[in-house]
C-alpha cells in the first residue's frame, strides 16, 4: 500500500490488528516476505490468524473474520467440522503413522472409488503438487512420450514441469520462469484455455504424453471452462491416442460429490485430487484407469516400475479426516450449499458495485467469486455470464497490486478476509454472512473512494 492516500485504510488497519503486526515483525525474521505461502502476503501486514469454525475465524486481536480462503480450497464443509474434528480427535492418540499399511486408507480410497467416475485405481500423496508431478511421469512411462500440453493460466501445482505459463502476462517471455530449466521447459507445449482447435492442432504437431486441464479453468475458474469444451477434449484425446488428466484438485468433491468430471459426464483417464479429499488435513492423490495405475505395482507387464514413496502417503490423521468429510460430501449437500450462496454474493456484490458506480464486477461459477477492478467489457448477463466474452488475454491477467493490497485491507477492516481478488464459499457460509458480506463490501468501497484508490 505504498501510495500516499492509501492512509486511512492503513491507519486503521493497525489500529484493529496491532498482534498481528508485532507478530509479522518476528516473521520477517524466519520467512522471505515474513509468510509461508505467496498468496498470504499482505502490505503492510497480514493478518494472524487464532481459531476458526464453521464460516468464521477469530485473529490474535478476537477480531471476528468471515472466510472466503475455506482453507485455500480444501474446507468446503467450513473449519473444525464435528465429524472431522471427531475422525481426527479419535485418530491422533491411535497412530499419527504406523509406518505400515492400515485400514483407514482403505475407507478412505473406497470413498474416493465410490465417488469419483475415473478412479478405477488410487496412490495417496501428501499434496496436489505431488499428484499432479506423478501422474505426468506415470503417462511418460507408458506412452514412451516426453512433451505434455497444457493450457495456459492453469495451475496444477508449483512443481518444475509445470508451472510455467500458470499466471499471467500470456506471452512468451511471462512463461520463461526462473529456475526452470529450458529443457524442461521445452517438453511443454502450451495452447489458449477453451480453444479445441488449437488443442488438436499442437496434438498434431507434438505428438504429447497427455494433456493436463485445471478442473473448470484456470485458477479455479478465472477463466471458466463449460462441460462442452470438456467433452470436446475428452474426444480430441481419446481420437489421439493421448492420455487426459484432469486435474480436479480444486474442483474434487467442491462442484459435485463426483467432481467436474462427474458435473460434465466425461471420464478422463487420470485424476488428481487434493485439498477437500483430505477433510482439511495435508493429502493428494493420483486417480485413474487400472491399466495406467499399474506402473506403480510391482512386476507390471510394462516391466518398468515407477518408484512411489513418500514418508507421509495415506497418514492416518488425513485418512481420518478425509474418509470423515467425504461421507458428509457424498450426501451432494455441501456442494450444492457452497455454490447457492456463492451465486446469491455474486449477485448482491454486482448490486453494491452498481450502486456505487465503482465498474467492477463479480463472476465465477459454483462456489468461486472472482472480482474484476475496473471491468471496461460487455455488460454482465446473468450468473453464468463470462466477462470479457471468455478472452483469456483480458480475463486473465495482473491487476494494480498497490489496490489489490489495500482492497483486502479495507475488507478485512469491515470483518471479511478475501483471497486477493477471489473468494470461495463452504457449505458452512450461511444467508447471514452472504449479507454482512455485502454490506462489508460496501463499507469497503467507500473507505477505498475516500483514500483515493478508487474513482466513483
Ligand atoms: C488445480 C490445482 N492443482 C494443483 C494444486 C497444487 O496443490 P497443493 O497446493 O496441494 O500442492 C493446486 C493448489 O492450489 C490447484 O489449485
Amino acid at each position: 500500500m505504498s501510495r500516499v492516500a492509501a492512509q486511512q485504510v492503513e491507519s486503521r488497519f493497525r489500529e484493529k490488528f496491532p498482534s498481528s503486526a508485532s507478530l509479522y515483525e518476528r516473521a520477517i525474521e524466519l520467512f522471505p516476505s515474513g509468510v509461508t505461502h505467496d498468496s498470504r502476503f499482505l502490505k503492510p501486514f497480514p493478518v494472524y490468524v487464532d481459531q476458526a469454525v464453521g464460516s468464521h475465524k477469530t485473529d490474535r486481536d478476537g477480531n471476528d473474520l468471515i472466510d472466503y480462503w475455506v482453507g485455500h480450497g480444501a474446507l468446503l464443509l467450513g473449519h473444525s467440522h464435528p465429524a472431522v474434528v471427531e475422525a481426527v480427535q479419535q485418530q491422533v492418540g491411535r497412530s499419527t503413522h504406523p509406518g505400515a499399511c492400515h485400514e483407514l486408507e482403505l475407507e478412505w480410497g473406497e470413498r474416493v472409488q465410490q465417488l469419483v467416475p475415473s478412479a478405477e485405481r488410487m496412490r495417496f500423496t501428501n499434496s496436489g503438487t505431488e499428484a499432479t508431478l506423478m501422474a505426468l511421469r506415470v503417462t511418460r512411462i507408458v506412452t514412451g512420450r516426453t512433451k505434455v500440453l497444457k493450457f495456459a493460466g492453469h495451475f496444477h501445482g508449483w512443481h518444475d514441469q509445470l508451472i510455467p505459463a500458470a499466471s499471467p502476462p500470456h506471452d512468451d517471455s511471462g512463461y520463461a520462469t526462473p529456475g526452470v530449466t529450458e529443457g524442461v521447459f521445452g517438453d511443454l507445449v502450451i495452447v489458449p484455455p477453451n480453444d479445441l482447435e488449437a488443442a488438436a492442432a499442437a496434438i498434431q504437431e507434438h505428438r504429447p504424453a497427455c494433456v493436463i486441464h485445471e478442473g473448470n479453468g484456470a485458477r479455479w475458474g478465472v477463466v471458466p471452462a463449460r462441460a462442452e469444451f470438456l467433452q470436446g477434449l475428452r474426444q480430441l484425446t481419446a481420437d489421439n491416442d493421448t492420455l487426459l488428466i484432469l486435474d480436479e484438485v480444486i474442483t474434487g468433491f467442491r462442484v459435485h460429490p463426483g467432481g467436474f468430471q462427474a458435473h460434465c459426464d466425461i471420464v478422463p483417464d487420470m485424476t488428481t485430487m487434493a485439498k477437500v479429499l483430505a477433510g482439511g488435513l495435508p493429502g493428494g492423490c493420483l486417480a485413474g484407469r487400472a491399466d495406467l495405475l499399474d506402473v506403480l505395482a510391482f512386476g507390471n507387464p510394462l516391466g518398468k516400475k515407477m518408484k512411489h514413496p513418500g514418508t507421509f502417503n495415506a497418514n492416518p490423521l488425513s485418512a481420518a479426516a478425509g474418509r470423515a468429510a467425504l461421507e458428509v460430501v457424498a450426501t451432494g449437500e455441501p456442494s450444492r450449499i457452497a455454490s447457492e450462496r456463492a451465486a446469491a454474493l455474486r449477485q448482491g456484490l454486482n448490486e453494491v458495485f452498481a450502486a456505487r458506480g465503482v465498474g467492477w464486477v463479480a463472476y465465477g461459477d459454483f462456489s468461486a467469486i472472482k472480482i474484476i477492478p475496473g471491468y471496461d467489457g460487455p455488460a454482465r448477463d446473468g450468473d453464468d455470464w463470462i466477462p470479457h466474452d471468455g478472452d483469456y488475454r483480458r480475463l486473465d491477467v495482473k491487476f494494480d497490486d498497490d489496490l489489490g493490497h489495500a482492497f483486502r485491507c479495507a475488507l478485512l477492516l469491515q470483518g471479511v478476509d478475501w483471497m486477493g481478488w477471489a473468494g470461495s464459499t463452504s457449505a458452512a457460509h450461511t444467508d447471514e454472512d452472504v449479507d454482512a458480506t455485502v454490506d462489508a463490501f460496501a463499507r469497503a468501497i467507500d473507505l477505498l473512494v475516500a483514500d483515493g484508490m478508487i474513482a466513483e
